[in-house]
C-alpha cells in the first residue's frame, strides 16, 4: 500500500540557531514545504528586523548545510509588554513575518521575556486583530498553584476565551494542543480559532513519559496529558476537521541538557514525523484525512496555496528504524521514539 499526498508544512517548530540550527534544519527541508518558525532564541526574535536576519540565517543554514534549499521557512515575532504594533503590523504586511507568538512568562523553554499580564499587549492583539495578523498562543498559565496537567485547562477559562469576548475578529491558533478541553474548545468556536497538534502528543500519553522510570526524552510542554486526552486529540487529527493542523513542535535540545537533574522541555520528531503520522491515521482507519492534516488545513487558515509537489508514503513489511542521533558540536539530539513500532517509509 502506497499513499501520495500534497506536500506537507508544519506550522510549529523549532530550528534554534548556531550549530543547532544547522545540525536540524535539513531534516525538515528533506519532507516539508514550509515551516511557521518558532522565536524563542535567546535572545528572542522581537523585531521585523530579528525576523529578516533569522530567516537569512535559516537560508544561509540551507545552503551551507546542502539541504532542500527549495524549503520555505515562515517567520514569527516573539510578543513582549514592548512589543510595538507598528513593527508588528509593517512586517506582516511586508510578507517577512506571519504571525505572533504569545508565550505566556515562564511557560515554556526560553519564554523570559514573555508576557505576564495580557492587558500590558492589548495594543499590540488590536492592530493585530484589525490587520488580519495571526496569533499563536502557547496556552498554558504559569501561576505556581496551578498543576502542571491542568495548565492548558485553566488557560482557556481565564486567558483564551475572555480574549476571545474582547476581540472576536483576532484570528488565533491554540498551539500544541493537548487536551479534550481544548479540542472541545476550538471546535465549539465559531470563527477565528484554530489549533495545532504535534506528532508525540498523537502518539504518547503520561504513562510513557512517568511509568517504569521517568524519560527525559519524552517530556515537553504543554506536557503529556492522560491517554483519554491523547485519544481526543487523534479524533481532531483524523476528523478532516478544517480547524485542527500539523505543528510538530518539533523542539531539539542536546542529550545532555534533557537527560539532567533539571532536564529541558522538547521533542526531537522533524526526522520521522511523517511515518508516525502515517501510522496514526492508518490505526484510526483515516489515512484519506492526512493530506488536509498535514498538507491542506493549515495553508488555507494562514491564506496560501498548498504546496505543489508530493510526499509519497509506503506501507512496509520491515520495521521503520528510529532515525540515526544527530551530532550537535561534542554533543547529540536524540530523536523521537514513537514507542511503537512503524512499518511506514518516505519514498
Ligand atoms: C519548546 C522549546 O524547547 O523551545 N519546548 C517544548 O517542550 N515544546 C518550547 C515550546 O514550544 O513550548
Ligand atoms: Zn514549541
Amino acid at each position: 500500500m502506497q499513499i501520495t499526498l500534497t506536500q506537507p508544512d508544519d506550522w510549529h517548530l523549532h530550528l534554534r540557531d548556531g550549530d543547532m540550527l544547522s545540525a536540524v534544519v535539513g531534516s525538515t527541508a528533506a519532507h516539508f514545504g514550509r515551516a511557521l518558525i518558532m522565536p524563542n532564541l535567546v535572545p528572542p526574535v522581537v523585531t521585523g528586523d530579528d525576523a529578516r536576519d533569522y530567516k537569512a540565517r535559516i537560508e544561509k543554514a540551507l545552503i551551507d548545510t546542502g539541504s532542500n534549499t527549495a524549503f520555505k521557512p515562515l517567520m514569527t515575532l516573539y510578543l513582549t509588554e514592548t512589543t510595538q504594533a507598528d513593527d508588528v503590523v509593517k512586517a506582516a504586511k511586508e510578507g517577512i513575518i506571519v504571525a505572533v507568538k504569545l508565550y505566556p512568562a515562564g511557560a515554556t523553554t526560553n519564554s523570559s521575556s514573555g508576557v505576564t499580564n495580557i492587558d500590558k499587549v492589548m495594543p499590540v492583539l488590536t492592530a493585530m486583530a484589525e490587520h488580519g495578523v495571526v496569533l499563536c498562543v502557547h496556552g498554558e498559565v504559569t501561576d505556581s498553584d496551578i498543576d502542571i496537567f491542568d495548565r492548558e485547562a485553566r488557560f482557556i477559562e481565564t486567558v483564551l476565551e475572555p480574549l476571545r469576548t474582547a476581540l472576536p475578529e483576532l484570528r488565533i491558533v491554540m498551539e500544541h494542543v493537548t487536551t479534550k478541553d481544548g479540542v472541545d474548545y476550538v471546535a465549539s468556536a465559531e470563527k477565528n480559532l484554530a489549533a495545532t497538534l504535534t506528532t508525540h502528543h498523537l502518539m504518547i500519553n503520561r504513562n510513557h513519559l512517568l511509568v517504569g522510570g521517568i524519560r527525559p526524552h519524552y517530556y515537553c510542554l504543554p506536557i503529556a496529558k492522560r491517554e483519554e486526552h491523547r485519544q481526543a486529540l487523534v479524533l481532531a487529527a483524523c476528523s478532516g476537521d478544517a480547524r485542527y493542523f500539523l505543528g510538530t513542535d518539533s523542539a531539539p535540545h542536546t542529550r545532555t541538557t534533557k537527560e539532567s537533574d533539571c532536564g529541558c522541555a522538547g521533542v526531537f520528531n522533524a526526522a520521522n514525523t511523517m511515518v508516525c503520522l502515517a501510522s496514526v491515521f492508518e490505526e484510526a482507519n483515516a489515512l484519506d484525512k492526512l493530506e488536509a492534516f498535514a498538507s491542506l488545513n493549515g495553508p488555507k487558515w494562514y491564506g496560501l496555496e498548498p504546496n505543489s509537489a508530493t510526499m509519497t508514503l509506503k506501507k512496509t513489511t520491515t520495521k521503520t528504524p528510529i532515525p540515526e542521533r544527530i551530532p550537535v558540536a561534542d554533543d547529540w539530539v536524540v530523536p523521537f521514539d514513537p514507542a511503537r513500532d512503524i512499518y511506514w517509509q518516505v519514498l
